[in-house]
């Protein structure tokens, strides 16, 4: 099985009041393991959209998502709760880190949902990975934009996920930290993580072996190489 990730003509669709907002029109996609993807449109254009079915945070109007060889929709609650948080990492553009929580502390919250107990040599591993072992015990309003996103990222790896989703991982930060973050991006997937992120930067997103060109709720063109 070569493909992390095939969706069919996904939908969805939000009702707002009486008026229907069509954010996916029929999407079809295939994500081999080990791929590096950007996904790429306007604002509005269903990226968002796309990555939080993908992530299983939402579920689809209709259309079929398989990962790692399961039908999303065949799953009941609990089988795609754990599917999202042992196989998937998500890493948003407003970092998401609970302010309250401290650098190390926010970086193992998600093995607290699933009960496991922390690997501390592997959480080392990983905070150095991101280079922010030496910031463990700072709380997020103690960091910088940078940082803040470079511990959203050790939280995101901390379950060993096979698949990281990355919705504009470079939005909030300047040109070093977004450079910053998508070389520890590329060197995750040099290592056999499949990464889909969304950007509107072209430069970052030539640097990736897939682009997909979303318009509209539906996929305009997709350019490999
Ligand atoms: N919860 C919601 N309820 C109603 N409509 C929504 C909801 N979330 C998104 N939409 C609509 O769905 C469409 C796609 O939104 P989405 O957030 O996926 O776009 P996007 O491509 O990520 O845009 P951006 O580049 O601005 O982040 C938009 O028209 C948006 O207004
Ligand atoms: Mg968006």
């Amino acid at each position: 099985m070569d493909m992390i990730l095939q969706a069919g003509n996904l939908e969805k669709t939000y009702k707002r009041g009486a008026e229907v907002v069509y954010a996916l029109r029929g999407i079809n996609l295939e994500i081999n393991y080990g791929e590096l993807v950007a996904v790429l449109g306007p604002s509005g254009s269903g990226k968002t959209t796309l990555l939080q079915i993908m992530g299983c945070l939402d579920r689809p109007s209709g259309g079929e998502l398989i990962i790692d060889g399961s039908a999303v929709e065949t799953l009941s609650g609990s089988a795609l709760e754990s599917l999202r948080r042992d196989r998937i990492g998500f890493i948003f553009q407003q970092f998401q880190l609970v302010s309250s929580l401290n650098v190390q502390e926010n970086v193992l919250l998600p093995l607290l949902f699933s009960r496991r107990k922390p690997d501390y040599a592997y959480l080392d591993n990983v905070l150095q990975t991101v280079g922010m072992e030496h910031r463990r015990k700072h709380l997020p309003d103690q960091l910088s934009g940078g940082e803040m996103q470079r511990v959203a990222v050790a939280r995101a790896l901390i379950n060993r996920p096979g698949l990281i989703l990355a919705d504009e991982p470079t939005g909030n930060l300047d040109s070093e930290n977004s450079s910053r973050i998508f070389e520890l991006l590329k060197k995750l997937n040099q290592q056999g993580v499949t990464i889909v992120f969304v950007t509107h930067n072209h430069e970052l997103a030539d640097m990736a072996g897939k682009r997909i060109m979303i318009r509209d709720g539906s996929i305009e063109a997709v350019h490999a190489g």
